[in-house]
């Protein structure tokens, strides 16, 4: 179990903080969330690092993928993305300036170990060695995520998530990293949202590495699982003392229509979007309608090797899907439906439902034997209108988030295990597949110049966190 003092143990230097101007510190109502609740920023690496030739890192698959013409919406890549590599620093500070207790950043795979397998290469680790001194000197709470989707590119050479040696190949990494970071960053999560993983990057084929079809999501997403496991295991083999967990992205998936078809093919796709991650961890077991397509892939010792006790589970909630059954889908037939009329959306045509969040706690409360959680990724996209006064002005993203972190409150209040919120995301950086057109940042970053600018979210955010100071735990 994830202790709440030991997590913010390092934030208690808090210095007072001057208070933030801004127009949206003022709306209310202010979600009350109880004492000891932390609160976050989230990243991943390859979004906001850039420096992709620094310090010996090799290319991964993203790398791969966005200089592949026309894979990107606009273009871009992550190159330089944020620059954070060379601006952490400031970042941190802008962080902690606003009131932020914890942060959870990615760590890349290709930077630690460049060819995926073989030596670790330290100048890699000094980057995060880096990080985390500065954010633990600034009251930060470091969490690491170990793999945000940036395979090394010379591990898909072997196969990537296909090849069954990676769930090895992952321990070890997982071990070289901990070696490096884990006398000061206690809280670790495995892999950050391996279904999408598999349904984006390996069905889909619109996220890197770009392949298609079920079976080759079927094989990615029983080897994420499972390399979820033989890293638990390599790091608690090691030690006892940190707080070993994973991410799902969870979400409601209902039937666009009521036809049969319909709630059919909804079940289906909760199935690979929800259960295929929450049914391996935690009852040992694949979803019963898709048992047959896993067995060939699952050897004697697997489910026992996925079914490890977590200390927390990491729960990115962004909003539900509405699926219709689609003869053509290659995820069992089942596709995205249309979204019933008025449901309010955001840019990305992503619907809106707050109470969601409390759906997805409650059932993992219900049916997952109410595992602590925190959500460790909410957000949203929006077009933001360029800064005025230093400010950029985004009172729908206030909207999105404030609504949410209500929905936390409720959940708290119904029982649910929920002990924090980490806000997706610190910057706008580069949105995958939408390139860098695409914001989701509580900071405004201008990919020309660089600069950060805060927007009224994250003005919002401050004026909850200094309300409700983390640092009052427990
Ligand atoms: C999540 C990803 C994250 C970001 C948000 C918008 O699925 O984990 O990297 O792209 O969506």
């Amino acid at each position: 179990m994830l202790r709440r003092r030991d997590f913010l143990a390092c934030a208690a230097a808090a210095t007072a903080l001057p208070a933030l101007p801004g127009p949206a510190r003022a709306q209310a109502p202010m979600p009350k969330l109880p004492s000891g609740f932390i609160w976050g920023a989230s990243t991943s690496a390859y979004q906001i690092e850039g420096a992709v030739k620094a310090d010996g890192r090799a290319p991964s698959i993203w790398d791969t993928f966005s200089h592949t013409p026309g894979r990107i919406a606009d273009g871009t890549n992550g190159d330089i993305a944020c620059d954070h590599y060379n601006r952490y620093a400031a970042d941190v500070d802008l962080m902690a300036d606003a009131g932020f207790r914890a942060y959870r950043f990615s760590i890349a795979w290709p930077r630690v170990i460049p060819q995926g397998t073989g030596p670790v290469n330290a100048a890699g680790l000094d980057f995060y060695d880096r990080l985390v001194d500065r954010l633990l000197q600034r009251g930060i709470a470091p969490m690491a995520c170990l793999y945000h989707w940036d395979l090394p590119q010379a591990l898909q050479d072997r196969g990537g998530w296909h090849n069954r040696d990676i769930a090895n190949w992952f321990a070890d990494y997982a071990r070289a990293a901990v070696a490096r970071l884990g006398d000061r960053v206690r809280p670790w999560a495995m892999l950050n949202e391996p279904s999408v993983h598999a349904i984006f990057g390996h069905g889909f084929g619109n996220h890197a590495p770009g392949l298609t079809g079920w079976a080759s999501y079927v094989t990615a997403q029983h080897h994420q699982n499972l390399a979820q496991g033989t890293g638990i295991a390599a790091i608690r083999a090691e030690r006892r003392d940190l707080a070993l967990g994973t991410v799902f992205s969870l979400q409601p998936i209902y039937p666009a229509s009521n036809t049969p078809q319909d709630v059919a093919a909804a079940g289906r796709f909760d199935a690979c979007w929800n259960t295929i991650n929450l049914d391996p961890l935690f009852h040992g077991r694949y979803p019963a309608e898709f048992e047959r397509y896993f067995a060939p892939l699952t050897a004697a010792n697997d489910m026992a090797t996925i079914r490890v006790p977590v200390d927390f589970l990491g729960v990115n909630y962004y909003g539900p899907s509405y699926i219709k059954h689609d003869p053509g889908a290659f995820l069992a037939q089942a596709g995205y439906g249309a979204v019933p009329p008025g449901t309010p959306r955001t840019l990305l045509g992503w619907p809106i439902e707050a109470n969601g969040l409390v759906k997805v706690l409650a059932r993992l409360r219900d049916h997952y034997g109410n595992p602590p959680v925190y959500v460790t990724e909410n957000g949203a996209c929006y077009e933001d209108p360029a800064p005025t006064g230093g400010v950029v002005q985004d009172p729908e993203r206030v909207a999105y988030i404030r609504e949410h972190l209500e929905a936390c409150a409720t959940a708290i209040r119904q029982g649910c295990a929920l002990n924090g919120y980490f806000v997706w995301s610190l910057l706008d950086n580069f949105e995958w597949a939408e390139g860098e057109r695409r914001r989701f940042g509580v900071v405004r970053v201008d990919f020309d110049t660089l600069e950060r600018t805060p927007k009224a979210s994250l003005q919002f955010l401050s004026g909850l966190m200094r309300a409700q100071p983390a640092s009052a735990a427990p």
